[in-house]
């Protein structure tokens, strides 16, 4: 089983297989290197750290250095383990002028998390960010790669119990 922590992360036979299949499309589709970084991302509890970078490095031919340092560089990535479920709230004005601060408080109730926090059973980060982009729907938030839109706080701290109850996958 994987395991990751803030210094370290293990990664299976499994994980490894999956990853190389992902990184292989890498000869094929270099243009596509941040969608690319992203799946790997996924398979590894929504974090890409150092070993990963490792990894990813030897086998579509960056340096691990320029690797790591283009992951640090993009919010959407994370060098530290993260839930399954990643959180987060749009934090740019136009949702904050909306209300982003109630729903925030929402979720983080719901969740009994705060951001920049994962909750102790590994299911959930939260997490502000920039801009969605949908800001004619404000506000907005992103649980991993599904934007939800036009929020109240009684209807993000409604979708989080979804999440919680696993009827939203
Ligand atoms: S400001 Fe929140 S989506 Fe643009």
């Amino acid at each position: 089983m994987d395991q990751a922590t803030t210094n370290e992360y293990f990664i299976s036979p499994a994980t490894e297989k999956r990853i190389r299949d992902i990184a292989s499309r890498y000869k094929k589709e270099p243009h596509q290197l941040m969608n690319i970084l992203l799946d790997i991302q996924r398979e590894t509890s929504n974090s890409f750290p150092h070993s990963v970078a490792a990894l990813v490095s030897r086998i579509i031919g960056i340096p691990e250095a320029d690797l790591y340092g283009f992951v640090s560089f993009y919010a959407m990535f994370s060098t530290s383990a993260r839930g399954r479920y990643v959180v987060r709230m749009c934090h740019s004005a136009p949702c904050h002028v909306c209300g982003a601060q109630g729903v925030m408080d929402a979720i983080s109730k719901t969740l009994g998390i705060k951001p920049g926090e994962t909750s102790k059973d590994g299911q959930f980060t939260l997490e502000y960010c920039q801009c969605l982009g949908v800001c004619e729907f404000a506000p907005a938030i992103m649980v991993n790669d599904t934007v939800y839109r036009n929020l109240t706080p009684g209807r993000a701290a409604t979708l989080m119990e979804d999440y919680q109850r696993g009827d939203v996958m």
